[in-house]
């Protein structure tokens, strides 16, 4: 028997990819320059490779400039940061995004170091970080910001409801920690060192699963009625030449004692990419001092 509501992040974000490219359009008429976001991949990772193309079509099919830098997996540190610095001094651009992960050989943390905070629109430069901890006005982490906007369209307000975040990511796990708090829930982050990690999970009103590993958490970690979030994306081989998508969450088994849950493919991972829309219109906004209120 089957009771979880299933959380359609797929039509969500349509529904907010519209909104956008409605304020987009109206921006183009009145100033005749679009928003502009600027996607880097390094190398030929085929994950990143999707997610970088549904990036820049999804930002085309807004209204948005987008524009792709594919460079190969040998390209040095220094012409890297060389590449964004150009981008930050370009006013027709007002997102970077640089795909991760990069190649070993190059410096994660000095390249976000070399984004401009203004134009980091995945939130990761340790200005937006600290901003974000410290409660004050910044560009917030995609992901996590999708989740939390998931949250508040399926529950309304979180105040007081118990979260647990498994898995400690600075580009999810964290974060998402820290937006959770932000909305008055009590949180708790949960990891691989975790002491009975099942029975930390069945205290949640919302169970946030950031793990990469498939089917991770068994239906019985879950408390009735909660609210489950899954982040994964796990490729599982068929066997016969192909696979399929799963997430960290047993969701047939969750279906039926969760309250509501986001399927994988077509929950979260849509988000994301409506949320990286949604924060390159907001650095538009704010560097040409247009009213962004609402969004
Ligand atoms: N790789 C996996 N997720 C992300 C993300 O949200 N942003 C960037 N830049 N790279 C990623």
């Amino acid at each position: 028997m089957s009771t979880a509501t299933i959380i359609d992040g797929k039509a969500v974000a349509a529904d907010i990819r519209a909104e956008l490219a409605a304020r987009v359009a109206t921006i183009k008429r009145e100033r005749s320059m679009p928003p502009g976001l600027a996607v880097i991949l390094v190398g030929q990772d085929p994950a990143s490779q999707v997610y970088v193309r549904s990036k820049e079509r999804q930002a085309q099919e807004a209204g948005f400039k987008s524009v792709a830098y594919r460079r190969p997996d040998d390209i040095s540190e220094e012409q890297l940061i060389t590449l964004i610095e150009g981008l930050n001094e370009d006013p027709s651009i007002n997102g970077i995004l640089v795909q991760l992960p990069l190649p070993k050989h190059i410096d994660e943390a000095v390249v976000i170091h070399a984004i401009s905070p203004e134009k980091d629109v995945d939130g990761f430069h340790p200005i937006n970080v600290g901003r974000m901890i410290a409660g004050e006005h910044s560009l917030l982490p995609c992901t996590p910001l999708g989740c939390i906007t998931l949250l508040k369209r399926t529950l309304g307000d979180l105040s007081g409801k118990t979260a647990v975040v498994v898995g400690r990511s600075n580009i999810v796990g964290k974060p998402m920690a820290a937006l959770l708090l932000r909305e008055n829930c009590t949180v708790t982050m949960a990891h691989s060192r975790t002491v009975d990690l099942p029975g930390v999970c069945r205290g949640a009103d919302i169970l946030v699963a950031a793990v990469g590993k498939p089917k991770f958490i068994q239906g019985d970690w879950i408390k009735p009625g909660a609210t489950v979030i899954d982040v994964g994306i796990n490729r599982v081989d068929d066997g016969d030449g192909k696979s399929h998508l799963v997430g960290d969450v047993d969701f047939a088994a969750a279906l039926d004692v969760a309250g509501a849950i986001t399927p994988v493919p077509g929950g979260v991972g849509p988000m994301t990419i409506a949320m990286l829309l949604r924060n390159t219109l907001e650095s538009f906004c704010r560097a040409n001092r247009v009213d962004c209120a609402g969004l």
